[in-house]
């Protein structure tokens, strides 16, 4: 039965296709559990999780602790704010003695990328990276090709915008590797000051033009202006950002007439989206976060398990 090649899941990088569309696959097939009166299955009965959060969250850490929780697997949830974290204890003492509690997977989100690669080194259990500064943001891609292919059916040859903030966004990275890898064409946009040197060499079209961006995309996926990673002003202001970037009802007429709306969340309404395109019925970014738990339930399964889902009354 086909698997992971890891214990760990840190990246988009270093999946493959196949790997790629087991989750996707699994992801899929669990997805019935959230619909069923009784949310909840044996399937990780006695395992534990560890909920390592170093940096703000609602919908990856919710979403996994809902996924855990739906597998009946044991979560222990930590926040940085009120551990000895502000006692001054590292980051490899503190994981060490949450390992010396026995769990068997660390989901980690930390400000500072490749953490979640360290921890994997020395760490017996397994590390499920949610999130690495501006790095990578894997199960967030996952959610986000779960929620395309649902939609389209398919990944392959289809136009996906991605637009915003760039430079701060481990989403795009992910995204660009995973929609690559299956077969999509991905265009980038953002502002010069946002648009990061060379990331035509990931193997996607860059442009700071909106319109070409758009211009027959099949999907529009807009990120956050994350204004607390910016050390100086990247750009004039939010209005004149909304004015140049924003998507409105007739910024999205430039899209393919059938094209969908995505954001990985939170939004800033009015500053890289209107509000009537983000709550309109061509915006998917709430089905994004409802898949987002069946992603996270395929990643945990699969790797705690080390055999894929047939199924689990
Ligand atoms: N998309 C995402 O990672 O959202 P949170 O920061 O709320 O987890």
């Amino acid at each position: 039965m086909p698997t992971l090649q890891s214990k760990d899941l840190l990246g988009i990088e270093t999946l493959s296709p196949d790997e790629i569309t087991l989750i996707l696959d699994t992801a899929e097939a669990m997805r019935s559990i959230g619909e069923r009166q009784i949310k909840k299955v044996p399937a990780l009965r006695g395992r534990m999780v560890v909920n390592l959060f170093f940096e703000a969250s609602t919908r990856t850490r919710f979403s996994f602790e809902t996924a855990e929780k739906w597998l009946s697997a044991d979560s222990l949830n930590f926040a940085a704010k009120g551990s000895s974290v502000e006692k001054g204890e590292s980051l490899l003492d503190t994981a060490r003695n949450l390992q010396a509690m026995a769990p068997d997977l660390i989901v980690i989100r930390h400000g500072t990328p490749g953490v979640p690669h360290f921890l994997a080194r020395h760490l017996r259990a397994g590390v499920v990276n949610a999130g690495d500064g501006a790095h990578e943001h894997p199960t967030q891609a996952l959610l986000d090709a779960m929620t395309i292919r649902r939609h389209f059916g398919r990944l392959e040859g289809l136009r996906v915008a991605i637009v915003g903030d760039l430079a701060h966004s481990r989403v795009v990275r992910s995204n660009i590797w995973l929609l690559t890898k299956m077969g999509a064409r991905v265009v980038v946009c953002a502002p010069p000051t946002l648009l990061p040197p060379r990331i035509d060499e990931m193997g996607v079209e860059a442009t700071t033009d909106f319109d070409e961006a758009l211009a027959e995309a099949d999907v529009v996926m807009m990120l956050r202006m994350q204004l607390e990673r910016q050390g100086s002003s990247l750009f004039p202001s939010a209005r004149e950002y909304f004015k140049r970037y924003g998507l409105t009802a007739a910024k999205l007429a430039r899209a393919s007439p059938d094209a969908v709306v995505m954001h990985p969340g939170p939004m800033n309404r009015g500053v890289e989206i209107s509000s009537e395109v983000a709550d309109s019925p061509r915006s998917l970014i709430l089905e994004q976060v409802s898949n987002g738990v069946a992603v996270r339930m395929a990643v945990l399964y699969l790797l705690l398990t080390g055999h894929g889902w047939e199924g689990e009354a």
